[in-house]
């Protein structure tokens, strides 16, 4: 299996094999990997000709430097992982000093207000590392096709208007939440659980079916309310924010209307590790 450290090696492979019709898909991913990830990769050989996907922790997305000391990093795992799906993946995991070639900052981004929401709120500057790194992958990797999880909805929502902003020639694809057992959804930070952990963290699921269920017969205030409540009352998650939202520009919704979707969205510590979740409400 061919891996890449380096942006110009990948690029003159990349130069190496591709004719006009060949089609690139792309996943970009910072490591860790687990059956959530590995899902994009199966979906993305199933419609392109050459699949690549990123391992790359990129720092400038996260506000919190705790968070990235302790994000887990264990390529050589990672890249038997991949194996397992195909030895014909490309692996491209290039150095912080390869993509920021010395600057290690972001862009500043406007994303029509999708940015301010949820994440964009209780990360400030998250989502212009998002950007930035995404749209540095983008040019270097220019795929036909990139596959992103419904898990970081917001992100997806993201990365889509990106691509629309900047005229970036790439079609975007959302693909299903991957669940434990449990209900919990799948999650590089998951590693840092202790078992009883992962298993008090079901509850987040739980709680978000119970409020898809709640949302049929209930306001939006009854519906965060009763979640609220169901955290207050659980000695071990802290909930960080429960927010129900218009599924298309990601606003807070106050009152139902029947021809728009909607999606709960919610964010919740474990013993310092952050977790976020989401379901589709209609
Ligand atoms: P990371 O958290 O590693 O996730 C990489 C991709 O896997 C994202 O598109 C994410 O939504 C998807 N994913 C994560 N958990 C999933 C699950 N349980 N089911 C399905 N898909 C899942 O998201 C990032 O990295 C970064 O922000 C990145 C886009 C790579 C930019 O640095």
């Amino acid at each position: 299996m061919l891996v890449f450290k380096t942006q110009n090696e990948l690029v003159s492979y990349l130069n190496s094999v591709s004719n006009p019709e060949t089609t690139i898909g792309f996943v970009p991913t910072m490591g860790a990997l687990h059956d959530g990830h590995l899902s994009l990769l199966t979906e993305a050989l199933t419609n392109n000709s050459i699949v690549v996907m990123s391992i790359f922790i990129n720092p400038t997305q996260f506000n919190n430097a705790e968070d990235l000391a302790k994000y887990p990093n264990n390529l050589d795992q990672d890249i038997e992982k991949i194996k397992s799906v195909s030895d014909t993946i490309i692996v491209f995991a290039p150095s912080v000093a390869d993509i920021y070639e010395g600057n290690t900052v972001s862009q500043h981004f406007e994303f029509d207000g999708l940015e301010n929401q949820m994440e964009g709120r209780f990360r400030p500057g998250h989502f212009d590392g998002v950007g930035t790194i995404v749209k540095r992958l983008f040019e270097i990797v220019k795929p036909t096709h990139a596959y992103f999880g419904e898990k970081d909805f917001q992100q997806l929502q993201i990365v889509k208007k990106l691509v629309e902003k900047h005229s970036i020639p790439v079609k975007i694809v959302g693909c299903p939440i991957f669940r434990e057992p449990n209900g919990l959804a799948m999650s590089s930070r998951n590693e840092r659980l202790s078992s009883e952990e992962r298993k008090e963290a079901a509850f987040i699921f739980k709680t978000l079916a119970e409020a898809k269920k709640r949302f049929e017969t209930q306001s939006v205030k009854e519906v965060s309310q009763w979640v609220e409540k169901a955290f207050a009352d659980h000695p071990l998650l802290e909930l960080e924010y429960f927010q129900i939202a218009d599924e298309a520009n990601l606003l807070p919704c106050t009152e139902k209307n029947k021809s728009k979707k909607y999606r709960a969205f919610i964010a919740v510590n474990v013993n310092k590790v952050r977790l976020i979740d989401t379901v589709s409400l209609n």
